[in-house]
């Protein structure tokens, strides 16, 4: 995996590619905001469309408590998930949605609604227009090898990366994806809640889940993993990184870990989320999978866009495309 653990994926032609900043030397600390950076005044996105309304939804971040008799009473697995997580119970989060090409999982997104898909820019941002042909969003799966008759596949007609993003400096890392048609939902598949205000989640627990790798460049799992992380203030995150964030650590990112456990590689573009307590408690995403150096490394939490800093630009997105 690159030095800072952004995505890693196997190409068409079966050679290893990687996302961004993937040397092993920290590069150069560059200024808080890119000033390079083109950005236009009245659109900020990037909007790629491929031919082939928006309220977001009033019914969001329900789980689905249908435990297949066990659920937490389940003895975990001798190994450990995500980085030190478990799996998850199957159909827990319908939110959840695996992003592949030709087949190959690369990143996570979660469902906002009938038809968009949150995620992170640097999980779409070097697809080629042939690559989007081969793009697919997996909903309603858990173990995304197996044949199941819950999952769905969609393709994709249009990618909005924002337009701030920068691959050097990770800086307003979030896409999201436009599906083909909407979905219904079910018990399998239903949006996540968006976080909107100003909380900052300050030493709340959080879950991630995701497909991703299970430790620093080890091997990724077929099924849905999840675990859960605490948020941490942003200087003690900007003390903690110091210069080798590649572009600081901004008030639009959030970083959260607990000892030994942390998202990894594959986990880009999926959701942080915050579920109220018991059974119903609704679910509400803070964060999106973005990156960090390694993975549960004490000194290096995982780096989250925060939601709420970009509600604004997502409500713009989803209305408008
Ligand atoms: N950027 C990574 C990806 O593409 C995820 C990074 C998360 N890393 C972490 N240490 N939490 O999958």
């Amino acid at each position: 995996m690159g030095h800072y653990d952004t995505c890693s994926y196997r190409s068409p032609q079966g050679d290893q590619v990687f996302g961004v900043c993937c040397d092993q030397s920290a590069p150069p600390p560059v200024p808080e905001e890119d000033k390079n950076e083109v950005k236009l005044e009245e659109l900020d996105a990037v909007i790629e469309d491929f031919p082939i309304d928006f309220q977001l939804s009033d019914t969001c971040g329900y789980r689905t408590p249908r435990p297949r008799v066990t659920l937490y009473d389940k003895v975990p697995k001798p190994f450990f998930y995500i980085v030190n997580g478990q799996e998850a119970v199957e159909h827990e989060f319908p939110w959840m949605a695996a992003l592949t090409n030709r087949g190959r999982q690369f990143c996570g997104g979660s469902l906002i609604d009938s038809e968009h898909i949150l995620t992170a820019a640097h999980c779409v941002a070097h697809l080629s227009k042939n690559d989007v042909q081969y793009l697919r969003v997996k909903l309603g799966d858990h173990n995304i090898k197996d044949n199941d008759n819950t999952s769905i596949e969609m393709r994709v007609k249009r990618v909005i990366r924002h337009i701030g993003f920068s691959s050097k400096t990770l800086h307003n890392d979030i896409a999201i994806l436009t599906m083909e048609h909407a979905v219904q939902f079910n018990e399998y598949i239903s949006p996540i809640c968006l976080a909107a205000g100003n909380n900052q989640y300050v030493s709340q627990r959080v879950t991630v889940a995701g497909w991703g790798t299970l430790t620093d460049r080890g091997r990724q799992p077929n099924e849905l993993m999840k675990v859960d992380v605490e948020v941490w203030t942003n200087d003690r995150c900007r003390n903690s990184y110091g210069s080798n964030a590649p572009g600081g650590i901004t008030s639009h990112m959030l970083c959260a870990s607990l000892p030994d456990k942390d998202s990894c590689s594959g986990d880009s573009g999926g959701p942080l989320f915050r579920c109220g307590e018991g059974s119903n408690g609704l679910c509400t995403q803070v964060g999106i999978v973005s990156w960090g150096i390694g993975c549960a490394q004490a000194n290096y939490p995982g780096v989250y866009t925060r939601v709420t800093s970009m509600r604004e630009w997502i409500n713009t997105i989803v209305s408008e495309y």
